[in-house]
């Protein structure tokens, strides 16, 4: 997958700006605050409808403008594909070769992008749910449908809740209650399913990276805790008897407690727990190693890599990785857009472009 241009109006602090892209690195240089993080994140909105910093497009609007635009050419499984995406007076709106189009979740599947950034240390040491939402984008990327079973899931997670939070012992609709029951299960297994499966199968790619990142003498595992079961089989055959278990205390905390919105992906180095026990650096290369795998296991999917978007991401890694990582881009030949804040001499053969107070100009 490749980008050719971008166009963006309104879009956070750029007016009306145009960039060619080319194949290979692209690398934005610029001092900070200048538009390099604004523009991926034009970009990575453009592709898939959300971006990664905020939840409110209200925030991506270019100060006292009341619309923005975003316009742009991609080349997707060898087919060029433009893109457009318009926000005005809250209303989203998307065009996929001039049509509009509902949802651009309806054609997701077939854009490809990975964004990497330093925050993305967030998969180590944040919370459960930073890694769920890590599980579900990729799978998203491969399986449009694992969004509109999240979405299914979520929908039901809530109409279930507000039961809960509605109960009084005589009024208690225990049939509506195991009518949801039975929605979470259905749906929550396919979820379960589809992020064991690709956890299975990050975990062989990632490994493979991490040793080459440690020489060999480290070893980084992954894997899906469902429903806090040592198994998937046994979280699945589990699920209708925990949910019964904890039907009282569910309805004491007045929340759902079973089921995949609670789940968690473990990242061990050397069988211990890498947000625990690993240090800065090995939760570099952590991250990072998942990042490629997740580059690769795409690749082995569509046939082709996703755009890579890097954000400052180098200036954090350590020579080697930083090394190891360009390596892969410059080996791989895949599209990848680099911010950075001062020219690095380790990157002789990328396009170079000068970002400054919202404008972009291409310097080579
Ligand atoms: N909604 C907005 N409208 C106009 N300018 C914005 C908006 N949001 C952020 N900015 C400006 O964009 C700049 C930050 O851009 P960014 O791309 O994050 O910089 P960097 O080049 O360091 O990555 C800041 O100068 C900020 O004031
Ligand atoms: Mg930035």
């Amino acid at each position: 997958m490749m980008i050719n241009n971008i166009r963006l109006q309104n879009f956070r602090n750029y007016e009306d700006e145009f960039v060619q892209f080319m194949p290979g690195t692209n690398i934005l240089i610029g001092d900070n605050g200048q538009g390099k993080t604004n523009i991926i994140e034009g970009i990575y909105y453009l592709l898939t409808g959300k971006s990664y910093r905020v939840r409110r497009e209200q925030e991506l609007l270019r100060w006292e403008q009341s619309e923005f635009h975003l316009y742009g050419d991609f080349l997707i499984n060898h087919h060029k594909v433009a893109l457009e995406s318009h926000y005005k007076d809250k209303k989203k709106m998307v065009k996929v070769n001039k049509v509009s189009c509902q949802r651009l979740s309806d054609f997701v599947g077939t854009i490809n992008v990975i964004f990497f950034s330093p925050d993305d240390l967030v998969m180590i040491k944040g919370g459960p749910s930073e890694r769920r939402r890590f599980l579900d984008l990729h799978i998203a990327q491969m399986r449009p449908g694992h969004v509109s079973l999240l979405n299914a899931y979520n929908k039901v997670l809530q109409q279930k809740s507000a039961l809960l939070k509605s109960y009084t012992e005589k009024s208690f609709k225990y049939s509506q209650l195991q009518l949801w029951n039975e929605q979470i299960i259905e749906l929550g297994e396919k979820i379960i399913l589809n992020r064991a499966d690709l956890t299975q199968r990050l975990q062989d790619v990632a490994n493979h990276i991490y040793g080459d990142l440690s020489s060999k003498k480290e070893n980084l595992q992954v894997l899906y805790s469902a429903l806090g079961k040592r198994t998937v089989t046994e979280a699945i055959s589990e699920f209708p008897n925990l949910m019964n278990d904890k039907l009282e205390q569910e309805i004491e905390r007045q929340m759902v407690l079973v089921g995949p919105h609670r789940d968690d992906l473990q990242i061990l180095l050397n069988n211990k727990s890498g947000r625990l026990y690993a240090s800065q650096g090995q939760q570099r290369s952590l991250v990072l190693s998942m990042k490629l795998a997740e580059l690769e296991l795409i690749r082995q999917e569509k046939g082709e890599y996703p755009l890579l978007l890097l954000d400052d991401v180098l200036s954090e890694l350590d020579r080697f990785r930083r090394d190891y990582l360009i390596k892969f881009i410059e080996s791989s030949h895949i599209q990848t857009l680099i911010t950075m804040t001062s020219a690095d001499n380790h990157l002789e053969l990328g396009t170079l472009y000068r970002v400054e107070r919202g404008h972009i100009r291409r310097e080579t």
